[in-house]
């Protein structure tokens, strides 16, 4: 008999404990004020009669701009995240103590790019205001909202996903600062997947077939959490170009590692529906290799055509 939603939550709550504890061990407290370089910063036209941005405020690269805009967008639909999972794992519990700390933790991220692109005048703030209204304003809505496993594993995939993405953000920055301050932002989105990734792990010991099956649905169908930004798609593809985050690493950083992780090409308590979404994860994988090798070669085309400019 297929476990139901109820006691999917049920069962897996001690582990919730369990995990939550050990977050909180390994969770080092730290603080967005430092990380910002506030003596650059200077006052802007309007109200305060200050300075207009320019583009030229700033020494970012295009594509660092386009990324750093993308994730702290990304960030910034937190309250549509929170009403996601604190309306399926509930308020209570240690389900609940989970939902409301990785709110908090998540709360930092948007604080620290948003002071430090004001401050650094990285972007333009009229512009990253108004994305931020549209943004907010359309919500977000997980694609598998009332199921358990489908978000575990969502969420899994996801923490590592932006984890890869603030990383190498960061790095395409050229800037110290932004590196240090995006690194640090990494460190969180990894304890939040190694969470998510060790509940999922549990969740396979319970119903390995249900959770075999949420994992392929959720590997087939995945879609960055910011893909409801305006004009994404563009985005995307410059922030794939510059190998921020592209299909192989999607593939092989992300995908990859949490499947193993859950053994799920060795397992051996899966029945014929386990199998079956087996077999579709595989050919989704065999399938995401051939795009990823397609994407790198036109690249790499790319890159020569314009090297010869
Ligand atoms: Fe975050
Ligand atoms: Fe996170």
């Amino acid at each position: 008999m297929p476990l139901d939603q109820t006691t999917l939550l049920i069962e897996l709550e001690p582990v919730v404990a369990t995990n939550l504890d050990r977050h909180l061990l390994l969770a080092k407290e730290w603080f967005p004020h430092e990380y910002v370089p506030w003596s650059s910063g200077r006052t802007f036209d309007g109200v305060l009669d200050g300075e207009p941005w320019r583009p030229d405020d700033s020494d970012l690269p295009d594509v660092a701009r386009t990324a750093l805009i993308v994730n702290l967008l990304t960030e910034d639909n937190l309250p549509s995240y929170h009403h996601e999972i604190a309306t399926l794992f509930g308020r209570d519990g240690a389900w609940g103590t989970w939902v409301h700390r990785w709110t908090a933790e998540e709360g930092r991220h948007g604080i620290a790019i948003r002071d430090y692109l004001t401050v650094t005048r990285g972007v333009d703030p009229v512009a990253l205001e108004r994305a931020r209204m549209t943004h907010m304003e359309s919500g977000y809505t997980n694609a598998h909202s009332d199921e358990v496993l489908h978000s575990v594993a969502y969420v899994a995939f996801q923490e590592l996903a932006t984890r890869i993405s603030h990383r190498n953000t960061g790095k395409a920055t050229g800037d110290p600062i932004a590196e240090q301050l995006l690194a640090r932002v990494a460190a969180d989105e990894n304890l939040h997947m190694v969470f998510y990734r060790n509940l999922l792990a549990a969740a396979f010991d319970l119903a390995p077939n249900e959770a075999m099956r949420a994992v392929t649905d959720v590997a087939a169908g995945f879609q960055m959490p910011g893909a409801t930004i305006e004009g994404f798609g563009r985005k995307a593809l410059s922030i794939a170009l510059a190998g921020i985050y592209d299909l192989r690493q999607h593939r092989d950083e992300v995908l990859a590692p949490v499947l193993r992780q859950w053994n799920v090409w060795d397992r051996t308590d899966l029945g014929p529906e386990g199998e079956r979404a087996r077999e579709e994860l595989d050919a989704h994988m065999t399938d995401l290799e051939t795009q990823a090798a397609r994407f790198e070669e036109k690249r790499e085309a790319r890159k020569v055509r314009e090297a010869r400019k």
